[in-house]
């Protein structure tokens, strides 16, 4: 396996082979997913839905991102550690998203950052990119905007919002995006927007025709049994298994049977 994982081999994959990343919040889970060759690996703001039991991305903030993104970036041997900025962390002005942005690199010790949103925020991308910056962009559903779209839905399905899309994309290219997340679009439009541009498009339930997947791990693993969108796969059952692991832990307490003798010292 490759040591490590850069945003030219990231770049340099399309039509080449397909990309693969999944989130990771926290060092033990960063570990394993590093270990199995994923080549990104994303803090995302999912965190404040998965981990921390919010019901939506918008309350979470640069501190409890920068917390986690460290301890997944010490983990991360030979993934591409990207980190999500937060709601509030880049729309306000280009100087905050700059700055914002630095910090997921200074402090994180992050090798990029994804950022919600096409043609609207561009002059933010170019900007961080200027400073050096590799950023990732993200377009389709965003959930840093579900006030405004209505909720978390299929985005893209009349002729006037796919246009929109594939001018979105083929800005946040122009913008010097290394990849674009494209969320919850029709198949079709997708497989339109990957060829539009000449970046990677890395699809979460945007159909099989994206340079490359993402997943939210938690989803992957199946340790989410309180919602199950249509384009999520479950590899493992993990919610299931814990629960039954700690009801065993519980019943053998209470029976008196551990510990027993091989689980004390003498
Ligand atoms: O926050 C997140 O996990 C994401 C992925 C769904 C792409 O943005």
């Amino acid at each position: 396996m490759k040591d490590k994982v850069t945003i030219l081999d990231i770049i340099k994959a399309k039509g080449q082979r397909k990309l693969t990343m999944l989130t990771a919040y926290d060092f033990n889970t960063s570990y394993y997913v590093d270990q199995s060759g994923v080549d990104m690996i994303l803090v995302g703001d999912s965190l404040a839905m998965v981990v921390l039991g919010h019901e939506d991305t918008l309350s979470i903030g640069m501190e409890e991102m920068l917390h986690h993104t460290r301890a997944v970036s010490r983990a991360a041997k030979r993934a591409l550690v990207i980190a999500d900025m937060p709601f509030m962390s880049y729309q306000a002005s280009v100087e905050e998203a700059v700055r914002n942005a630095g910090l997921f690199l200074k402090k994180g010790r992050a090798h990029a950052v994804k950022l919600e949103g096409g043609s609207k925020v561009v002059a933010k991308i170019r900007s961080i990119v200027d400073a050096g910056i590799p950023v990732q962009g993200h377009i389709g559903l965003t959930p840093q905007s579900i006030r405004q779209l209505g909720g978390f839905r299929v985005q893209g399905k009349d002729i006037n919002q796919a246009k929109a899309l594939i001018q979105d994309a083929k800005a946040l290219e122009e913008a010097g995006c290394f990849s674009i997340v494209l969320e919850a679009i029709p198949t079709d439009l997708a497989a339109q927007i990957t060829s539009s541009v000449s970046i990677p498009t890395i699809g979460i339930g945007a159909g099989p025709h994206c340079d490359g997947q993402v997943l939210v791990i938690h989803d992957l693993l199946g340790l989410n049994d309180r919602f199950k969108p249509k384009f999520v796969k479950q590899y493992a059952q993990l919610g299931g298994t814990i629960r039954e692991a700690i009801t065993r832990f519980r019943e053998e307490v209470e029976k008196g049977e551990f510990p027993d003798t091989e689980h004390s010292y003498s």
